[in-house]
């Protein structure tokens, strides 16, 4: 099927210069650099959605009642679009995140974008953007980061679902997400604080979990550490995820362990994709409750042989220490050539960039 929406292109009459791009390119880090233009379609509860467009990357005009700056009525996604050598541009698995845009959505109460019209709004933003895609480079893993959001944009106090909400892609040159490149982040078990419960939109990609996550965080760089590790709101025994990515054991008997979706974990794309490349390269992918303990003790005896994390933003990212009140653990290792983390973020990489056959279908051209 293709998308009802029917989108009006205007664009910058004075677009980026190939040699500013360029040096964008050179070293992109995260987040920090726009592209030229920007999708917004605007929905009514009325007249559902309408005036797709693509437009000059700029600032929206948004009333100060905004429901989204006071009750955070806010969803994303996130995905990057690959330059394969023959100049052609791919992106990953995009009916996963419009099928998890669109479930986010419900449970926010937001309107739900058909993944046609998900798949066209980042059609047409790369089309117009598409000198932005870097080429691979020197660490084999520039592109274009892209980010489809939606939020309320009605100005209206009271607490309902908005009547007015507004949807847009923006696009990022993406280098490496953590600056230090692979090297290995640090993680602390935050004691104080949990970034999701039951019933609770955990399992949403909303802005509030990050914004949830963000106190942890803050408690983990008091000790020393890069992220925080959250444990389940109401045991405090079980591992959940980072707040911004998911996270594997790997045990040196072959087995290769995430967290259960329990409804307050994020279903992260690459977290899916790993568990299916993990039982490829024939280790036995596990996923249910994994108490802290467990992960102290193998670390203790060890049983243990690597800690990663996942996500689409810093692909896969060995966890070096775990911290904890009293004590931690080290998961650093001299090389990471022969490593699991290593095989498995080569496949995925050599996949996204078209060195290696899409032998799943996860590829699609942009
Ligand atoms: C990811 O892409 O792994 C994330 O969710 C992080 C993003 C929010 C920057």
């Amino acid at each position: 099927t293709r998308s009802a929406l029917s989108f009006e292109v205007n664009r910058r009459p004075d677009p980026a210069q190939a040699e500013t791009i360029a040096k964008v390119h050179e070293n992109p880090g995260f987040g920090k650099t726009f592209t030229d233009h920007m999708v917004v379609i605007d929905w009514t509860a009325d007249g559902g959605w309408a005036n797709a467009r693509v437009q000059p990357y700029g600032p929206f005009q948004l009333q100060p009642a905004a429901a989204v700056l006071h009750y955070a009525q806010e969803i994303f996604e996130g995905m990057k679009a690959y330059r394969h050598a023959d100049g052609s541009v791919w992106t990953f698995r995009p009916e996963a995140n419009a099928a998890r845009f669109a479930r986010s959505a419900k449970r926010l109460a937001l309107p739900v974008l058909e993944t046609e019209d998900f798949l066209e709004s980042l059609r047409q933003l790369v089309a117009v953007d598409k000198e932005w895609v870097p080429d691979p480079g020197e660490s084999g893993e520039k592109s274009l980061y892209l980010r489809p959001f939606m939020f309320a944009s009605e100005a209206f106090l009271g607490v309902r679902p908005a009547k007015e909400v507004t949807y847009a892609v923006i696009a990022s040159p993406a280098g490496a997400y953590f600056s230090g490149g692979l090297k290995p982040v640090n993680l602390w078990i935050s004691t104080q604080y949990a970034r999701a419960g039951a019933g609770g939109t955990g399992a949403a990609k909303c802005g509030g979990n990050y914004a949830s996550s963000l106190a942890g965080q803050l408690e983990g760089m008091e000790h020393g550490c890069d992220q925080a590790v959250f444990l389940d709101s109401s045991t405090h025994t079980y591992i959940e995820e980072l707040g911004g990515m998911n996270l594997f054991l790997v045990y040196k008997d072959g087995r290769i362990v995430t967290p259960e979706l329990t409804g307050s974990i994020l279903e992260g794309v690459t977290r899916g994709s790993i568990l299916e490349l993990a039982k490829e390269e024939g280790l036995t992918a596990e996923e249910r409750r994994v108490p802290i303990q467990e992960w102290k003790d193998a670390a203790a005896s060890g049983d243990l042989s690597e800690v990663f994390a996942c996500g689409t933003a810093a692909v896969i990212t060995p966890v070096g220490e775990l911290r904890w009140e009293g004590g931690s653990c080290d998961h650093r290792r001299d090389g990471h050539e022969d490593t699991i983390a290593t095989k498995l973020r080569t496949k995925l990489l050599d996949t996204q960039y078209g060195r290696a056959e899409d032998t799943h279908g996860w590829m699609t051209r942009l």
